[in-house]
């Protein structure tokens, strides 16, 4: 018995939603294949795309499947085969898409003893071991689709939020390594209320457009004034680029989890493409290799 996964890639934060919001891309993921053996134990046998450990303490989908496999304790092993598209360090959940699809996985080959709820918690095991924090807003999304808001890590609860139909997202890779828990170190420990105040009207503000399909409302909400404000400094261009992206119509744009990537939203595939080419534009003019895509939110 074998199952082969699209495990996704997704955006975490969202802008003002640090540690809560996120959403699924539709077409950029890993892959992964599953296969139940009559040896007990949880093997990594084949990893392509990406130098990263064979033994499953040390590898986040190791780790996640083993935290799930200790708690079920089937009767039976898994091998796991990683075919990594999604760059670690690239801020585009590439840790959690490897947490998450080992415990999905598992969880299929078993007859789905778990919801996707539970199966968040053991995936959280993996991803704290990537970034020295157990946040699931990247987690959530690869798991459950679409856009999520994780309103507790401990118990874990996830809520599911609409999608508007015409919402897409345009994506930029510079090809620098920025460490998730080195980008969670320089943050401060506290917020001026003034400022709490208006990201929290934002993260409001931002659920009730996906509810009401409301693009306008949307695009009034998509800033930071908590997180940004530091984290920009480890990106270069970020506000030359933000400011063109915004100027060519995106609804918005910001650090796609803890950078680099950078991501807009925007509606229709047409306009997503346009903001592409000034993503493209700015980073020409570096000496930084980079890639683009455009993915529907799903
Ligand atoms: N919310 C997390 C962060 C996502 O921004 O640190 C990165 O994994």
């Amino acid at each position: 018995e074998r199952i082969k996964i699209f495990s996704p890639a997704t955006v975490a934060n969202v802008s003002c939603g640090f540690d809560v919001l996120g959403f699924c891309l539709d077409s950029v993921g890993d892959e992964m294949v599953i296969r139940k053996t009559s040896e007990k134990g949880i093997r990594i046998t084949k990893i392509e795309g990406s130098d990263l450990p064979f033994n499953p303490e040390d590898n986040v989908a190791g780790v996640s499947a083993l935290a799930l496999y200790n708690y079920l304790k089937p009767d039976c092993g898994f091998e796991i085969e990683i075919y990594k598209n999604i760059k670690p360090g690239s801020g585009i959940g590439s840790s959690s898409a490897s947490a998450a699809g080992s415990v999905f996985g598992i969880n299929e080959l078993l007859g789905k003893p778990l919801s996707k709820l539970q199966l968040t918690k053991y995936a959280l095991k993996g991803e704290a071991l990537a970034s020295g924090s157990e946040h699931a807003d990247n987690l959530a999304p690869a798991i459950f689709g679409g856009f999520t808001l994780v309103r507790s890590v401990n118990p874990v609860d996830v809520l599911q939020l609409p999608t508007p139909n015409d919402l897409y997202t345009t994506l930029i890779h510079p090809q620098i390594e920025i460490k998730t828990s080195e980008a969670r170190a320089i943050l401060p420990n506290e917020v001026p209320l003034s400022n709490a105040i208006t990201q929290w009207s934002n993260v409001g503000s931002l659920v009730h457009a996906l509810h009401t399909n409301d693009y306008h409302l949307l695009s009034k909400t998509l800033n930071d004034i908590v997180v940004e404000p530091y984290r920009k400094q480890l990106i270069p261009e970020f506000d030359k680029l933000k400011t063109e992206v915004i100027n060519a119509g995106a609804l918005g744009c910001g650090i796609s989890g803890s950078g680099p990537s950078i991501f807009a939203l925007s509606k229709g595939k047409a306009k997503a493409t346009e903001v592409e080419k000034v993503m493209q534009n700015v980073y020409e003019k570096t000496e930084i290799p980079f890639y683009t895509f455009v993915s529907k939110i799903n």
